[in-house]
């Protein structure tokens, strides 16, 4: 089977090496010639844990292809999957420019059948609109047939996430295409994995529904760890409590800085749209995004209370990247956190094991102090804040922290430390939602 896929970012290009992987003789298409060439050579745009062995290995092994020429890669492929970006317009609706560009662009080319399958995250009716647009531009009377596959992979586990996915969800109309896709995963189908076949907009919400469900658990949790620090209760043991109860389930309740990346808030606040649009309004999710905008901010008013006002005050912030294991900043808690401490007269310092350059492409013009390191982050701030729980800030050597602090504080948004070990040493310690 020869597959085609359009797009080269974090999910084209994870699916591309995957299915690559699974055995089948994989194109992955963009227009970006430059990234084109880097992936030839090996070189994974983004960073993510064992992807570019994946890809190595399927490129050496003569499965995986890279090409910018749309036209030569669906000629000699039977499936195209279209894994462009969605990213959102001011209003929160998605922007659907991309897919309309390469629906347009597969309509010029096709002329016998293909399945083209959406892996891209659409607004729920968007692969209805992709048919119609292919079937009124294409140039013969050749059949095509259209399936929503969305993808749940997370960024920084997205290769685990490919080839042990908790389903697959395949939408379509024509069973001889859903049969071609369901075919396409069959070493997942042959483990196990449960398979939802459905119709297209089904398939379409189920994406939406998901994440935002998850949204909701986040702001959820983060609202009873802001209640438990009023009553004197302990957020980490509330949410063991609440979690064992398999209706519940343990995941996702982890309370922090809020919810970021590319993926939640941007689909929280399109399903809200949608929402609109049909006049059947999403209240609760409404109060998802706005507890989440809150909950970025906590941490000043964490900091305000130890230290007052924070002007001329030098803050070390740990941690830029919106979760770890990934150089991805993108709606991270740091962009919102840092500029209002900048605003307050405060001093920033920051340091990220993996996302410094990202961020300080994302961060531009903003007066920030890149540091080299942990230590040197603290060094002469009068607090120090975490905002990401990579695996590296949890084996810090505290004790040498406190030498090279002016003020011993550790704001931890993320509950990583010990709260009697880390005042044993001397430090005023805060987490969010403990004692
Ligand atoms: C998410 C979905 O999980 C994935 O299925 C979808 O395909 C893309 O969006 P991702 O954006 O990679 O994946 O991140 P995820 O691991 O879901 O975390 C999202 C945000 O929620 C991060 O900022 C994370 O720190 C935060 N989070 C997560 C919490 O604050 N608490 C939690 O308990 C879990």
């Amino acid at each position: 089977m020869h597959i085609t896929i359009i797009g080269t970012g974090y999910v084209g290009l994870v699916s591309g090496a995957g299915l690559a992987d699974f055995g089948m003789k994989v194109f992955c298409v963009d227009k970006d010639e430059e990234k084109i060439n880097k992936l030839k050579n090996g070189i994974i745009p983004f960073y993510e844990p064992g992807l570019e062995e994946l890809v190595k290995k399927n490129v050496k092994a003569n499965r995986l292809f890279f090409t910018t020429n749309l036209e030569e890669a669906v000629k000699n492929s039977l499936v195209v999957f279209i894994c462009v970006g969605t990213p959102p317009n001011p209003d929160g609706s998605a922007d659907l420019s991309q897919i309309k560009e390469v629906a347009l662009s597969l309509a010029e080319i096709i002329d016998e059948y293909k399945v083209i399958v959406t892996k891209s995250t659409v607004p729920v009716g968007t692969n209805r609109w992709i048919k119609n647009l292919i079937d009124s531009n294409k140039k013969t009377s050749v059949a095509v047939d259209i399936i929503s596959n969305p993808e749940f992979l997370r960024e920084g586990s997205a290769v685990e996430d490919f080839m042990h996915p908790d389903r697959v969800v395949i939408g379509g109309e024509s069973s001889y295409a859903i049969a071609i896709i369901k075919d396409i995963y069959r070493p997942l189908y042959l483990a196990e994995t449960p398979f939802i076949i459905t119709n297209l907009e089904t398939a379409e919400l189920i994406k939406y529904a998901t994440n935002a469900f998850l949204a909701t658990k986040i702001s959820f949790i983060n609202e009873i760890a802001n209640f438990c620090e009023k009553v004197g209760a302990d957020v980490t043991t509330v949410a063991k409590g609440i979690g064992i109860d398999p209706r519940i389930g343990s995941k996702f309740l982890n309370p922090g800085p809020g919810f970021g990346g590319s993926c939640l808030p941007k689909d929280v606040k399109s399903l809200i749209h949608q929402g609109r649009k049909v006049s059947s309004p999403f209240r609760l999710l409404e109060a998802v995004i706005e507890v989440n905008e809150k909950q970025k901010l906590r941490v000043i008013e964490k900091l305000e209370k130890f230290l007052g006002d924070l002007k001329d005050k030098t803050i070390g912030v740990l941690g830029l990247s919106f979760k770890p294991n990934t150089s991805d900043v993108r709606e991270s808690p740091a962009l919102s956190i840092i500029p209002v401490l900048l605003e307050k007269g405060a001093k920033v310092k920051v340091y990220d094991p993996v996302a410094m350059e990202e961020f300080k492409i994302a961060a531009k013009g903003l007066n920030i102090e890149y540091a080299s390191d942990p230590l040197n982050c603290a060094a002469e701030t009068h607090g120090l804040v975490l905002l990401t729980e990579w695996n590296e800030f949890r084996f810090l050597d505290l004790s040498q922290l406190k030498k090279v602090m002016k003020n011993p504080l550790i704001i931890d948004m993320r509950n990583i430390y010990e709260p009697s070990v880390v005042k044993s040493l001397g430090f005023s310690y805060e987490g969010i939602g403990r004692l």
